[in-house]
């Protein structure tokens, strides 16, 4: 898979998700750059003739300075859902970061589960208005810490 077919399918599966995310991914050449950067993972599926390629999950995510990585953006495309992607697009990230933080809407009670089953904590609690949507938004500041951490 080249990365303008990675690109087109990650712009998918973010229409795809609009009502679920707060996307920071609004245009192709972002989606791009941060591919580029190695700040998306995907998990790319190889389609039943094999010449067919496509996206079925991506997390976006930055590591910060201050040792902190943030997770902006995770989904998976509605066809893939419930087979265990989501789970290990997170467990690849757990695999290098040591603190991972998010924030995820009190309404998304799915991600709710993946997040708690993660090992993730609620460490606080946001309201912010939501543009797109035409009003306040409620989300929870979810964190994961390495246990053998050292920070
Ligand atoms: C959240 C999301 C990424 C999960 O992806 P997924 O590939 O379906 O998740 P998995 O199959 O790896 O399931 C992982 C865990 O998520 C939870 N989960 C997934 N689907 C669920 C469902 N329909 N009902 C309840 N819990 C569910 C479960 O805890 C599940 O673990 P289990 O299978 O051991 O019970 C996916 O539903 C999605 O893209 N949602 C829209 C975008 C979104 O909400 N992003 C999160 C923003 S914070």
């Amino acid at each position: 898979m080249n990365l303008t077919e990675a690109v087109e399918g990650i712009v998918e599966i973010v229409r795809a998700n609009r009502d679920a995310l707060t996307t920071v991914l609004t245009n192709r050449s972002l989606v791009l750059k941060e591919l580029a950067a190695g700040r998306i993972f995907t998990i790319p599926e190889e389609h039943w003739n094999s010449r067919v390629f496509f996206i079925s999950g991506f997390v976006h995510f930055r590591e910060k300075k201050d040792g902190v990585c943030s997770l902006y953006e995770i989904a998976v495309y509605p066809w893939f859902r419930g087979q265990g992607f989501g789970k290990i697009l997170v467990e690849r990230l757990q695999e290098r970061e040591t603190i991972i933080r998010l924030k995820c809407s009190v309404r998304n009670k799915i991600a709710q589960k993946l997040w708690k089953d993660c090992g993730f904590k609620e460490v606080g609690i946001e309201t912010k208005w939501n543009r797109r949507k035409g009003r306040e938004s409620t989300y929870k500041v979810l964190e994961w810490r390495r246990k053998n951490g050292n920070v």
